[in-house]
Protein backbone atom coordinates (compact mmCIF):
# COMPACT_ATOMS: atom_id res chain seq x y z
CA UNK A 1 0.00 0.00 0.00
CA UNK A 2 1.01 3.44 -0.77
CA UNK A 3 -0.53 6.60 1.43
CA UNK A 4 -0.40 8.51 -1.19
CA UNK A 5 -2.84 6.23 -2.79
CA UNK A 6 -4.90 6.52 -0.02
CA UNK A 7 -4.65 10.29 0.22
CA UNK A 8 -5.65 10.62 -3.22
CA UNK A 9 -8.67 8.09 -2.61
CA UNK A 10 -10.17 10.44 0.14
CA UNK A 11 -9.23 13.35 -1.42
CA UNK A 12 -11.75 11.98 -4.05
CA UNK A 13 -14.33 11.48 -1.52
CA UNK A 14 -14.06 7.36 -1.44
CA UNK A 15 -14.02 5.42 1.05
CA UNK A 16 -11.19 4.25 2.99
CA UNK A 17 -11.71 0.06 3.48
CA UNK A 18 -10.72 -1.28 6.86
CA UNK A 19 -7.60 -2.81 5.86
CA UNK A 20 -6.26 0.60 4.18
CA UNK A 21 -7.02 2.12 7.91
CA UNK A 22 -5.40 -0.48 10.11
CA UNK A 23 -2.21 -0.10 7.48
CA UNK A 24 -2.58 3.53 7.73
CA UNK A 25 -2.15 3.61 11.42
CA UNK A 26 0.10 1.27 11.98
CA UNK A 27 2.61 2.78 9.89
CA UNK A 28 1.85 6.32 11.06
CA UNK A 29 2.41 5.12 14.35
CA UNK A 30 5.33 3.37 13.81
CA UNK A 31 6.97 6.65 12.04
CA UNK A 32 6.97 5.52 8.83
CA UNK A 33 4.09 7.69 6.97
CA UNK A 34 5.51 10.96 8.04
CA UNK A 35 3.19 13.98 9.30
CA UNK A 36 3.12 15.80 6.19
CA UNK A 37 1.41 13.55 4.28
CA UNK A 38 -0.86 12.34 7.32
CA UNK A 39 -1.25 15.83 7.75
CA UNK A 40 -2.92 15.64 4.08
CA UNK A 41 -5.26 12.65 5.04
CA UNK A 42 -6.41 14.61 7.71
CA UNK A 43 -7.38 17.69 5.36
CA UNK A 44 -9.47 15.34 3.26
CA UNK A 45 -10.96 13.54 5.70
CA UNK A 46 -11.84 17.20 7.23
CA UNK A 47 -13.52 17.78 3.37
CA UNK A 48 -14.77 14.80 2.83
CA UNK A 49 -16.34 12.98 5.88
CA UNK A 50 -15.63 9.31 6.94
CA UNK A 51 -18.79 6.83 6.86
CA UNK A 52 -20.08 4.75 9.72
CA UNK A 53 -17.86 1.79 8.59
CA UNK A 54 -15.02 4.33 8.48
CA UNK A 55 -14.98 5.75 11.64
CA UNK A 56 -15.50 2.32 13.50
CA UNK A 57 -12.15 1.24 11.80
CA UNK A 58 -10.39 3.85 12.29
CA UNK A 59 -11.43 4.38 15.83
CA UNK A 60 -10.65 0.47 16.51
CA UNK A 61 -7.23 0.89 14.56
CA UNK A 62 -6.37 3.51 17.16
CA UNK A 63 -7.27 1.92 20.17
CA UNK A 64 -4.97 -1.03 18.36
CA UNK A 65 -1.93 1.12 18.34
CA UNK A 66 -1.60 0.63 22.10
CA UNK A 67 -1.84 -0.68 25.41
CA UNK A 68 -5.47 -1.64 26.50
CA UNK A 69 -6.49 -1.96 30.34
CA UNK A 70 -7.66 -5.20 31.13
CA UNK A 71 -10.42 -4.54 33.66
CA UNK A 72 -12.15 -8.17 33.19
CA UNK A 73 -10.98 -8.87 36.82
CA UNK A 74 -13.71 -6.16 38.06
CA UNK A 75 -17.10 -7.32 38.52
CA UNK A 76 -19.95 -6.34 36.59
CA UNK A 77 -20.91 -3.83 33.65
CA UNK A 78 -17.51 -1.39 33.82
CA UNK A 79 -19.60 1.68 32.41
CA UNK A 80 -17.54 4.86 31.58
CA UNK A 81 -18.29 8.68 31.37
CA UNK A 82 -16.60 10.93 29.54
CA UNK A 83 -17.10 14.96 29.01
CA UNK A 84 -16.00 16.97 26.65
CA UNK A 85 -14.73 19.52 28.65
CA UNK A 86 -15.65 22.43 30.66
CA UNK A 87 -15.53 24.90 33.04
CA UNK A 88 -16.26 24.01 36.66
CA UNK A 89 -17.79 20.77 35.92
CA UNK A 90 -17.82 18.59 39.08
CA UNK A 91 -19.56 16.37 37.97
CA UNK A 92 -16.98 13.09 37.60
CA UNK A 93 -16.28 13.53 41.86
CA UNK A 94 -20.15 13.14 42.51
CA UNK A 95 -21.17 10.60 39.99
CA UNK A 96 -18.26 8.32 41.13
CA UNK A 97 -19.35 7.62 44.90
CA UNK A 98 -23.30 8.68 43.83
CA UNK A 99 -23.41 5.59 41.04
CA UNK A 100 -21.35 3.36 42.76
CA UNK A 101 -23.71 3.87 45.56
CA UNK A 102 -26.89 2.07 43.52
CA UNK A 103 -24.05 -0.99 42.53
CA UNK A 104 -22.34 -0.26 39.32
CA UNK A 105 -18.92 -0.65 39.84
CA UNK A 106 -16.87 2.55 38.73
CA UNK A 107 -13.12 1.81 37.50
CA UNK A 108 -12.07 5.65 36.66
CA UNK A 109 -8.92 6.65 34.72
CA UNK A 110 -8.84 10.34 35.00
CA UNK A 111 -6.39 12.94 33.70
CA UNK A 112 -5.07 16.18 34.71
CA UNK A 113 -6.18 19.72 33.80
CA UNK A 114 -4.94 21.84 31.28
CA UNK A 115 -5.53 25.34 30.66
CA UNK A 116 -9.16 26.47 31.34
CA UNK A 117 -10.41 23.27 31.83
CA UNK A 118 -9.81 21.18 35.19
CA UNK A 119 -8.75 17.65 35.70
CA UNK A 120 -10.53 15.26 38.14
CA UNK A 121 -6.82 13.99 39.71
CA UNK A 122 -6.44 17.59 40.19
CA UNK A 123 -9.43 17.96 42.55
CA UNK A 124 -8.91 14.86 43.86
CA UNK A 125 -5.70 15.72 45.44
CA UNK A 126 -7.13 19.12 46.95
CA UNK A 127 -8.12 16.36 49.66
CA UNK A 128 -5.10 15.91 51.89
CA UNK A 129 -3.63 12.62 51.39
CA UNK A 130 -5.38 11.31 48.78
CA UNK A 131 -3.58 9.45 46.04
CA UNK A 132 -4.22 8.02 42.75
CA UNK A 133 -1.31 5.92 41.72
CA UNK A 134 -2.76 2.65 41.89
CA UNK A 135 -1.19 -1.11 40.74
CA UNK A 136 -3.92 -2.34 38.44
CA UNK A 137 -4.50 -5.53 41.02
CA UNK A 138 -5.22 -2.97 43.92
CA UNK A 139 -7.24 -0.37 41.84
CA UNK A 140 -9.14 -3.61 40.78
CA UNK A 141 -9.71 -4.53 44.17
CA UNK A 142 -10.79 -1.80 44.93
CA UNK A 143 -13.20 -0.94 42.91
CA UNK A 144 -14.69 -4.41 43.44
CA UNK A 145 -14.98 -3.67 47.63
CA UNK A 146 -16.23 -0.13 47.33
CA UNK A 147 -17.39 -0.19 43.95
CA UNK A 148 -15.36 2.86 43.18
CA UNK A 149 -11.65 4.07 42.78
CA UNK A 150 -9.73 6.56 40.42
CA UNK A 151 -6.56 6.01 39.07
CA UNK A 152 -4.04 8.11 37.15
CA UNK A 153 -3.19 7.21 33.81
CA UNK A 154 -0.69 5.31 32.58
CA UNK A 155 0.55 2.93 30.05
CA UNK A 156 0.65 3.74 26.55
CA UNK A 157 -2.89 4.13 25.45
CA UNK A 158 -3.49 5.43 22.15
CA UNK A 159 -0.33 6.40 20.99
CA UNK A 160 -1.64 6.79 17.58
CA UNK A 161 -4.54 9.58 18.61
CA UNK A 162 -1.62 11.65 20.76
CA UNK A 163 0.16 11.80 17.65
CA UNK A 164 -2.54 13.01 15.41
CA UNK A 165 -4.53 15.25 17.98
CA UNK A 166 -1.05 16.95 18.34
CA UNK A 167 -0.61 17.48 14.35
CA UNK A 168 -4.47 18.51 13.97
CA UNK A 169 -4.25 20.89 16.70
CA UNK A 170 -1.01 22.54 13.88
CA UNK A 171 -2.96 21.84 10.39
CA UNK A 172 -6.48 23.03 11.06
CA UNK A 173 -8.06 19.48 11.26
CA UNK A 174 -9.09 19.58 15.01
CA UNK A 175 -12.77 20.58 14.26
CA UNK A 176 -13.90 17.23 12.32
CA UNK A 177 -16.70 14.79 13.66
CA UNK A 178 -14.59 11.75 12.64
CA UNK A 179 -11.53 12.83 13.46
CA UNK A 180 -13.04 14.26 17.28
CA UNK A 181 -15.64 11.35 17.50
CA UNK A 182 -12.65 8.36 17.32
CA UNK A 183 -10.12 10.06 19.23
CA UNK A 184 -12.39 10.21 21.99
CA UNK A 185 -13.61 6.98 21.99
CA UNK A 186 -10.26 5.66 21.34
CA UNK A 187 -9.59 6.31 24.47
CA UNK A 188 -12.34 5.37 26.24
CA UNK A 189 -12.65 1.92 24.94
CA UNK A 190 -8.55 1.54 25.40
CA UNK A 191 -9.10 2.28 29.03
CA UNK A 192 -11.47 -0.84 29.29
CA UNK A 193 -14.90 0.78 29.20
CA UNK A 194 -17.62 -1.85 28.36
CA UNK A 195 -20.10 0.83 28.16
CA UNK A 196 -20.06 4.51 27.70
CA UNK A 197 -21.89 7.99 28.58
CA UNK A 198 -21.03 10.72 27.13
CA UNK A 199 -21.55 14.35 27.97
CA UNK A 200 -21.11 16.42 24.93
CA UNK A 201 -21.00 19.88 25.71
CA UNK A 202 -22.03 22.72 23.70
CA UNK A 203 -21.98 26.89 23.94
CA UNK A 204 -18.43 29.52 24.60
CA UNK A 205 -16.99 27.23 27.38
CA UNK A 206 -16.90 24.14 24.76
CA UNK A 207 -15.43 22.87 21.80
CA UNK A 208 -18.77 22.85 19.75
CA UNK A 209 -20.03 25.83 20.01
CA UNK A 210 -23.60 25.02 18.13
CA UNK A 211 -26.09 22.70 19.14
CA UNK A 212 -26.19 21.25 16.24
CA UNK A 213 -22.62 20.53 16.04
CA UNK A 214 -22.48 18.59 19.72
CA UNK A 215 -25.95 16.91 18.58
CA UNK A 216 -24.13 15.08 14.88
CA UNK A 217 -20.46 14.72 17.52
CA UNK A 218 -22.71 13.00 20.04
CA UNK A 219 -24.58 10.85 17.34
CA UNK A 220 -21.77 9.51 15.83
CA UNK A 221 -19.99 8.53 18.84
CA UNK A 222 -23.19 6.37 20.17
CA UNK A 223 -23.26 4.85 16.44
CA UNK A 224 -19.34 4.38 16.61
CA UNK A 225 -20.06 2.62 20.49
CA UNK A 226 -22.51 0.28 19.05
CA UNK A 227 -21.04 -0.99 16.26
CA UNK A 228 -18.14 -2.04 18.43
CA UNK A 229 -20.03 -3.63 20.80
CA UNK A 230 -19.85 -0.99 23.50
CA UNK A 231 -23.48 0.52 24.59
CA UNK A 232 -22.94 4.45 24.94
CA UNK A 233 -25.37 7.12 25.29
CA UNK A 234 -24.96 10.79 25.36
CA UNK A 235 -26.22 13.92 26.65
CA UNK A 236 -25.90 17.39 25.36
CA UNK A 237 -25.81 19.99 27.78
CA UNK A 238 -25.28 23.76 28.17
CA UNK A 239 -21.16 24.95 28.85
CA UNK A 240 -22.44 28.24 27.93
CA UNK A 241 -21.91 29.13 31.53
CA UNK A 242 -19.77 27.65 34.15
CA UNK A 243 -21.47 24.06 35.74
CA UNK A 244 -22.91 25.16 39.24
CA UNK A 245 -20.94 27.80 41.34
CA UNK A 246 -17.58 26.67 42.18
CA UNK A 247 -14.70 26.58 39.90
CA UNK A 248 -11.10 25.17 40.96
CA UNK A 249 -9.82 22.24 42.69
CA UNK A 250 -10.70 22.91 46.25
CA UNK A 251 -13.78 24.58 45.46
CA UNK A 252 -15.25 21.94 43.36
CA UNK A 253 -14.20 19.12 46.17
CA UNK A 254 -16.74 21.43 48.38
CA UNK A 255 -19.21 21.69 45.77
CA UNK A 256 -19.07 17.83 45.20
CA UNK A 257 -19.79 17.65 48.74
CA UNK A 258 -22.51 19.52 48.93
CA UNK A 259 -24.22 17.83 45.65
CA UNK A 260 -23.71 14.50 47.51
CA UNK A 261 -25.79 16.08 50.71
CA UNK A 262 -28.51 16.87 48.24
CA UNK A 263 -27.19 20.29 49.01
CA UNK A 264 -25.58 21.38 45.46
CA UNK A 265 -26.30 23.67 42.85
CA UNK A 266 -29.42 23.05 40.68
CA UNK A 267 -27.52 22.98 37.61
CA UNK A 268 -24.91 20.36 38.92
CA UNK A 269 -27.36 17.94 40.54
CA UNK A 270 -29.53 17.86 37.34
CA UNK A 271 -26.66 17.02 35.00
CA UNK A 272 -25.68 14.11 37.36
CA UNK A 273 -28.73 12.67 37.67
CA UNK A 274 -29.09 12.39 34.08
CA UNK A 275 -25.76 11.21 33.24
CA UNK A 276 -26.14 9.09 36.42
CA UNK A 277 -29.30 7.47 35.02
CA UNK A 278 -27.60 6.80 31.85
CA UNK A 279 -24.76 5.12 33.74
CA UNK A 280 -26.78 3.36 36.39
CA UNK A 281 -29.22 2.12 33.60
CA UNK A 282 -25.99 0.79 31.31
CA UNK A 283 -24.58 -0.84 34.52
CA UNK A 284 -27.83 -3.06 34.96
CA UNK A 285 -29.48 -1.38 38.30
CA UNK A 286 -32.13 -0.38 36.70
CA UNK A 287 -34.84 -1.50 34.29
CA UNK A 288 -35.33 2.00 32.52
CA UNK A 289 -33.53 5.64 33.05
CA UNK A 290 -36.42 6.94 35.32
CA UNK A 291 -35.97 3.73 37.80
CA UNK A 292 -32.46 4.54 38.00
CA UNK A 293 -32.98 8.37 38.73
CA UNK A 294 -35.21 7.59 41.41
CA UNK A 295 -32.49 5.26 43.28
CA UNK A 296 -30.00 7.60 42.45
CA UNK A 297 -32.03 10.75 43.65
CA UNK A 298 -32.80 8.49 47.10
CA UNK A 299 -29.46 7.93 47.55
CA UNK A 300 -28.39 11.71 47.45
CA UNK A 301 -30.91 12.43 49.94
CA UNK A 302 -30.35 9.42 52.23
CA UNK A 303 -27.01 10.08 52.61
CA UNK A 304 -26.01 7.07 51.16
CA UNK A 305 -24.09 8.56 48.18
CA UNK A 306 -22.21 11.01 51.17
CA UNK A 307 -21.34 7.56 53.02
CA UNK A 308 -19.54 5.90 49.66
CA UNK A 309 -17.55 8.74 48.64
CA UNK A 310 -16.04 8.98 52.68
CA UNK A 311 -15.27 5.38 51.77
CA UNK A 312 -13.77 6.21 48.65
CA UNK A 313 -11.56 8.76 50.03
CA UNK A 314 -10.49 6.86 52.93
CA UNK A 315 -9.51 3.89 50.79
CA UNK A 316 -7.56 6.29 48.47
CA UNK A 317 -5.28 8.03 51.77
CA UNK A 318 -7.81 10.57 51.89
CA UNK A 319 -8.70 12.25 54.46
CA UNK A 320 -12.19 11.65 54.44
CA UNK A 321 -13.27 13.54 57.55
CA UNK A 322 -13.20 16.43 54.51
CA UNK A 323 -17.21 15.31 54.07
CA UNK A 324 -18.22 16.76 57.55
CA UNK A 325 -15.58 19.53 57.68
CA UNK A 326 -14.95 20.57 54.24
CA UNK A 327 -13.24 24.17 54.98
CA UNK A 328 -11.19 22.74 57.76
CA UNK A 329 -9.99 20.13 55.49
CA UNK A 330 -9.29 21.62 52.20
CA UNK A 331 -6.63 23.84 51.34
CA UNK A 332 -7.65 27.74 52.10
CA UNK A 333 -6.23 30.39 49.85
CA UNK A 334 -4.05 33.77 51.89
CA UNK A 335 -6.09 36.15 49.30
CA UNK A 336 -9.50 36.72 48.72
CA UNK A 337 -11.39 39.35 47.07
CA UNK A 338 -14.96 40.35 46.18
CA UNK A 339 -16.00 41.08 42.47
CA UNK A 340 -18.74 44.27 43.03
CA UNK A 341 -21.47 44.88 40.80
CA UNK A 342 -21.16 48.68 39.28
CA UNK A 343 -24.83 48.96 38.15
CA UNK A 344 -28.06 46.44 39.07
CA UNK A 345 -29.36 44.40 36.47
CA UNK A 346 -29.67 40.83 35.73
CA UNK A 347 -27.20 38.21 34.44
CA UNK A 348 -27.45 37.80 31.06
CA UNK A 349 -24.42 35.88 30.24
CA UNK A 350 -21.69 34.46 32.46
CA UNK A 351 -19.06 33.22 29.15
CA UNK A 352 -17.60 30.16 30.51
CA UNK A 353 -14.39 30.02 28.92
CA UNK A 354 -12.99 33.60 29.92
CA UNK A 355 -14.38 32.88 33.66
CA UNK A 356 -12.09 29.41 33.11
CA UNK A 357 -9.03 31.70 32.30
CA UNK A 358 -9.75 33.52 35.13
CA UNK A 359 -9.75 30.76 37.10
CA UNK A 360 -6.56 29.25 36.08
CA UNK A 361 -4.95 33.13 36.08
CA UNK A 362 -5.77 32.84 40.14
CA UNK A 363 -3.59 29.57 39.93
CA UNK A 364 -6.64 26.75 39.64
CA UNK A 365 -4.94 25.56 36.36
CA UNK A 366 -1.79 25.08 34.37
CA UNK A 367 -1.04 27.65 31.79
CA UNK A 368 1.34 24.75 29.81
CA UNK A 369 2.38 21.14 31.52
CA UNK A 370 4.95 21.74 34.03
CA UNK A 371 2.96 24.78 35.74
CA UNK A 372 2.39 24.33 39.29
CA UNK A 373 -1.62 24.78 40.16
CA UNK A 374 -2.50 25.96 43.62
CA UNK A 375 -5.57 23.60 45.11
CA UNK A 376 -7.21 26.41 46.94
CA UNK A 377 -7.31 28.84 44.24
CA UNK A 378 -10.29 29.80 42.15
CA UNK A 379 -14.08 31.47 42.27
CA UNK A 380 -17.43 30.92 43.31
CA UNK A 381 -20.00 32.49 41.33
CA UNK A 382 -22.72 33.92 43.95
CA UNK A 383 -24.79 35.03 40.71
CA UNK A 384 -25.48 32.82 37.50
CA UNK A 385 -27.55 33.55 34.66
CA UNK A 386 -31.10 35.09 35.29
CA UNK A 387 -30.13 36.20 38.64
CA UNK A 388 -30.96 39.72 39.97
CA UNK A 389 -28.19 41.68 40.99
CA UNK A 390 -27.86 44.92 42.73
CA UNK A 391 -24.90 47.74 42.59
CA UNK A 392 -22.64 47.28 45.40
CA UNK A 393 -23.34 43.11 45.92
CA UNK A 394 -20.97 41.03 45.50
CA UNK A 395 -21.52 38.60 42.14
CA UNK A 396 -17.79 36.46 42.92
CA UNK A 397 -15.36 35.65 45.25
CA UNK A 398 -12.01 35.31 43.86
CA UNK A 399 -9.27 32.60 45.81
CA UNK A 400 -5.49 32.71 45.10
CA UNK A 401 -2.04 32.15 47.59
CA UNK A 402 -1.06 34.73 44.75
CA UNK A 403 -1.86 38.78 45.58
CA UNK A 404 -5.34 38.98 43.26
CA UNK A 405 -4.63 42.12 40.69
CA UNK A 406 -7.07 44.54 39.52
CA UNK A 407 -6.62 42.82 36.04
CA UNK A 408 -8.29 39.52 37.19
CA UNK A 409 -11.34 41.02 39.26
CA UNK A 410 -12.19 43.36 36.06
CA UNK A 411 -11.45 39.90 33.64
CA UNK A 412 -14.32 38.62 36.05
CA UNK A 413 -16.52 41.65 36.03
CA UNK A 414 -16.42 41.79 31.89
CA UNK A 415 -17.60 38.30 31.53
CA UNK A 416 -20.67 38.31 33.89
CA UNK A 417 -22.69 40.14 31.98
CA UNK A 418 -25.56 42.58 33.28
CA UNK A 419 -28.45 43.72 31.66
CA UNK A 420 -32.03 44.33 32.01
CA UNK A 421 -33.47 40.79 30.96
CA UNK A 422 -31.71 37.31 30.34
CA UNK A 423 -32.97 34.11 29.10
CA UNK A 424 -31.79 31.36 31.28
CA UNK A 425 -30.02 28.76 29.10
CA UNK A 426 -31.32 25.39 28.64
CA UNK A 427 -28.83 23.04 30.40
CA UNK A 428 -30.01 19.32 29.05
CA UNK A 429 -30.52 20.22 24.95
CA UNK A 430 -30.88 16.24 24.00
CA UNK A 431 -30.65 12.73 25.38
CA UNK A 432 -29.23 10.31 22.65
CA UNK A 433 -29.67 6.43 23.70
N1 LIG B 1 -10.94 15.78 22.55
C1 LIG B 1 -10.27 14.69 22.14
O1 LIG B 1 -9.89 13.85 22.94
N2 LIG B 1 -10.01 14.54 20.84
C2 LIG B 1 -10.40 15.43 19.92
O2 LIG B 1 -10.16 15.23 18.76
C3 LIG B 1 -11.09 16.56 20.37
C4 LIG B 1 -11.35 16.71 21.69
CA1 LIG C 1 -18.58 23.80 39.50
Amino acid sequence: MRMIDLIEKKQHGEPLSKDEINWMIKEYTDGTIPDYQMSAMAMAIYFNEMNDQERSALTMAMVESGDQIDLSAIEGVKVDKHSTGGVGDTTTLILAPLVASVGVPVAKMSGRGLGHTGGTIDKLEAIPGFHVELSQDDFADLVNENKVAVVGQSGNLTPADKKLYALRDVTGTVESIPLIASSIMSKKIASGADAIVLDVKTGAGAFMKNVDQARKLAETMVTIGKSVGRNTMAVISDMSQPLGNAIGNGLEVKEAIDTLKGEGPEDLTELCLVLGSQMAYLGGAAESLDEARSLLEENLNNGKALEVFKLFVKSQGGDESVADNPDKVLPQAANTKEVIAKETGVVSEITADQIGIAAMMLGAGRETKESEIDLSAGLYLHKKVGDKVQEGESIATLYSNKAISDDIVEKVRTHVLLAETATIPTLIYDVIQ
